[in-house]
């Protein structure tokens, strides 16, 4: 049977079976007694699977002794209980076909040893290579299967929201515009000039920084849905938290208020731990010896305590009386910047803590007035060693306070006509919230850079690949 090496080394098949495994050699080493032994993956799981190849092989010569990192080949031979501690099986290898040797192995970029997070990033293309990229890898599609499941099991919808929009979601201005290249068909102002703005088929159109403002209209008809894919920020934020292009899930809830939604989100987190440490055990033993010791304990530790809840008010009240000295100073009527979040949550609490009813003025136009008159019903969740990773709120469901909030913020009511309507037709309290997928994989892992999350990094100065 042509297995995986995961498949190779679970013990479904006894040892005498005979097996063919496919993958790229890590390591290779010969022995005196004319044997080499090399290590293969395949990235079905952590461990690379060993198949020692006997000098007999007619190839032994002319290929096995030319091996080197990065390799490909196919090895059928029988599987074997191995001696080597923390191996369960070995491959006795019968036939090693080689499909690719590597031009030029001492340029090779993967080598068998630990490389910096920097200069990987330069290689994005053969990172996927590496033990850590690995791991971070099937740690990140554990998370995403972990998320449709979590929901799915909920009630909720998967709603499709568009990556091409025409309203800014967020009401903050940091869009990316389409532009065409059609160079000869540009559209021209009457006065003949070349007219960037209207380039979407006569019209202006960015890529979306949110699927929210879509995503409420299945709300308010589904009742409980989710968007999630690909959101992008034009935010000139050369920072280790921000990325142009991020992923972002979004649960969307009719008939909720903000305490509906800051228990969702912290059973939607707990469950996306849950899944890491159940599915990716392996790769998390790795993850607490190379980057974050202590990386499991701390998340089985998070699944077991409730999060601390903290309005804003109190929060600000705590930093100033803290002790610590910030870079940026704070008050009431501020935004917390992330020195402000790690601080509540590393220090203060030492665990994900959410932050609840911020001024409305630095928060967005959507988001329901609370009766004080001077906060929303928002919440953000942070997390220790990165901040907010979570970022949420009721929404303003009543028209005329709605309008009120767009005229403040600057924005005209009649390109926002339909997400008017919502509040027309059938309006109900709702509310919800945006997970930002890449900063809760740095936290999972440990990761010092947002970069190392997403396999092709947006960011300034970065999309070479
Ligand atoms: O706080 P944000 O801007 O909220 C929204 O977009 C709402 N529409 C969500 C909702 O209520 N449905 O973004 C949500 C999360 C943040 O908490 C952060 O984790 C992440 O998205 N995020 C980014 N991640 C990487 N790079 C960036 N530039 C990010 N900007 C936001
Ligand atoms: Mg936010």
């Amino acid at each position: 049977a042509v297995v995986s090496v995961k498949q190779a080394l679970s013990g479904t098949y006894p040892a005498g079976s005979i097996l063919t495994v496919r993958g790229w050699v890590r390591t290779r080493r010969d022995s005196k007694a004319g044997l080499s032994f090399v290590n293969i993956t395949d990235g079905s799981c952590f461990a690379p699977i060993q198949a020692v190849v006997p000098a007999e092989l007619a190839n032994y010569e002319s290929e096995i002794r030319h091996l080197t990192s990065g390799a490909s080949l196919i090895v059928t031979g029988e599987l074997v209980a191995s001696q080597g501690k923390g191996q369960s099986f070995e491959i006795q290898a019968h036939t090693v076909e080689v499909c690719g040797l590597v031009d030029d192995p001492e340029t090779y970029p993967i080598q068998p040893k630990q490389h910096s997070m920097e200069f990987l990033r330069e290689v994005a293309h053969l990172r996927p290579r590496t033990n850590l990229f690995g791991a971070v890898t099937r740690i990140r599609h554990t998370m995403m299967t972990a998320i449709h499941r979590h929901l799915t099991g909920e009630g909720f919808f998967w709603i499709n929201t568009p990556i091409i929009t025409t309203s800014d979601a967020e009401g903050a201005g940091d869009m990316f515009r389409l532009s065409t290249l059609d160079l000869a068909n540009l559209p021209r102002t009457p006065e003949g000039k070349i007219d960037f703005r209207k380039d979407f088929f006569g019209r202006e159109a960015f890529l979306t920084v949110s699927g929210q403002l879509n995503v409420e209209a299945y709300a308010l008809a589904m009742s409980k849905v989710y968007t999630f894919g690909p959101t992008f920020r034009a935010e000139n934020s050369n920072t280790t938290r921000h990325l142009a292009e991020f992923w972002m899930v979004e649960p969307e809830i009719a008939f909720a208020d903000l305490a509906d939604i800051a228990s969702s989100a912290e059973a939607f987190l707990k469950a996306i731990f849950k899944a890491v440490l159940e599915e990716r055990a392996d790769d998390m033993a790795f993850i607490s010896e190379r980057v974050l010791p202590g990386a499991a304990e701390r998340l089985e530790a998070f699944i077991q305590a409730p999060f601390e809840r903290i309005d804003y008010t109190d929060a600000v009240k705590i930093l100033q009386n803290c002790g610590e000295k910030f870079e940026f100073p704070v008050e009431w009527g501020v935004d917390l910047q992330t020195e402000h979040e790690r601080y509540l949550a590393e220090k203060h609490v030492g665990r994900p803590v959410v932050v609840m009813n911020y001024p409305e003025a630095i928060k967005s136009f959507y988001m329901r007035l609370n009766d004080d008159g001077r906060t929303v019903a928002a919440m953000d969740v942070l997390a220790p060693g990165i901040g907010e990773i979570i970022g949420g709120s009721q929404r303003e469901e009543r028209l005329d306070q709605l309008d009120l909030r767009m005229r403040q913020f600057g924005l005209d009511p009649a390109t926002y006509s339909w997400y008017r309507d919502l509040r027309r037709y059938g309006s109900v309290p709702h509310a919800g919230y945006g997970l930002g997928f890449e900063r809760l994989l740095v936290y999972i892992c440990g990761l010092s850079n947002i970069r190392d999350a997403i396999p092709y990094p947006r960011a300034a100065g970065t999309a070479e690949f």
